[in-house]
């Protein structure tokens, strides 16, 4: 059977994803209302789902069964709605606008917001533990979360990122921006890579796959942050749905601070293609062969897209 394209695909998953959330997360009428509300705002209706479809398409290499997916998929988008919400506060970057709308604090007051994220990140390993994955495979992506989002990872990242704003990036180095950039976005992309595969078979046990997968989440997680940078100099407020320019503002250490636009692009496609590398090695077991497509098509897409 002749694969849908990779726009269809991504339609497809991205719409099954939002009825995942709309279901999974508590609803506005469960007490407190009001935190309930917040947390809604901030993980519906918005959001490319990058992390859930990188779950999803490492799960179909390991033939994982759906309902893990899914609950790998919104527990991963959990934990990303919580430092988007975190990230947005005045404490960090001050933006009033996410996903086109008021960014949570905005709307719903700072107590409310920090709250909202502190609540998204418990939910995230609720979903993981309510019993739509099989118990045996429960730790194992547990921990790949928690790594992925703690201090050597996502919530380590942001904090040299914020240590480090308000120099440009002066005296900053590539090697240090490349680890800052890792640890900030790549992780929990990372990790979405290797909770996708690790939902199926214990084969994700086998060292070449896990080695592979994670070379390639790496490197697409680096390019990610790298177009995001980029993103913020070239894109416009209405197609970002998040203030642009916000970057220099702020005096932040970027790629394109360091390298200038042609070099973080240069950068990028370079990152893609390490990334294209470690799936090309994959197709090589034969347990594997032809099943990559859909984690090369997020690749290009990570580093076309326009916002
Ligand atoms: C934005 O992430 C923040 C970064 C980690 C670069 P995304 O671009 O994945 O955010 P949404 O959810 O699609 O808006
Ligand atoms: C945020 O990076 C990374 C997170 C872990 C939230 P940015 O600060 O560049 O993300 P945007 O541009 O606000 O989405
Ligand atoms: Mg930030
Ligand atoms: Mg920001
Ligand atoms: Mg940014």
């Amino acid at each position: 059977m002749a694969e849908v394209s990779f726009g269809l695909w991504m339609k497809e998953r991205q719409a099954h994803f939002e009825r995942v959330a709309e279901e999974g997360i508590p609803g506005e009428k469960e007490f407190p209302e009001g935190l309930h509300e917040a947390m809604r705002w901030s993980i519906l209706g918005g959001g490319k789902r990058v992390r859930p479809l990188l779950c999803y398409a490492a799960s179909a290499l390991t033939d994982a069964e759906p309902a893990s997916a899914d609950a790998a998929a919104l527990a991963l988008e959990c934990i990303h709605s919580y430092s988007l919400v975190h990230d947005d506060l005045p404490c960090m970057d001050n933006d009033m606008m996410r996903h086109g709308k008021a960014s949570t604090h905005a709307k719903f007051g700072f107590a409310e917001a920090v709250l909202a994220g502190d609540a998204l990140q418990a939910e995230a390993f609720e979903v993981l533990a309510s019993g739509a994955v099989p118990a045996e495979r429960v730790p194992g992506l547990v921990k790949l979360l928690a790594f992925a989002a703690g201090s050597r990872g996502m919530c380590g990242g942001q904090a040299v990122d914020l240590a480090l704003t308000g120099t440009g990036g002066a005296g900053v180095g590539l090697p240090e921006l490349r680890r800052l950039h890792s640890m900030k976005t790549g992780a929990l992309i990372r990790a979405a890579v290797l909770m996708g595969a690790a939902c199926g078979r214990a084969e994700l046990d086998t060292p070449a796959l896990r080695e592979d997968l994670s070379a390639y989440g790496a490197a697409i997680g680096l390019a990610f942050q790298v177009i995001d940078d980029i993103l913020d100099v070239t894109g416009d407020t209405a197609t970002l749905g998040k203030t642009a320019g916000k970057d220099a503002e702020e005096e932040k250490a970027t790629y394109v601070s360091l390298l200038g636009l042609e070099g973080a692009r240069a950068l990028a496609r370079e990152a893609r293609d390490e990334a294209e590398a470690a799936l090309s090695r994959i197709e090589g077991l034969p347990q594997y062969a032809g099943k990559t497509l859909r984690l090369r098509e997020i690749a290009d897409f990570v580093v076309s897209r326009d916002r």
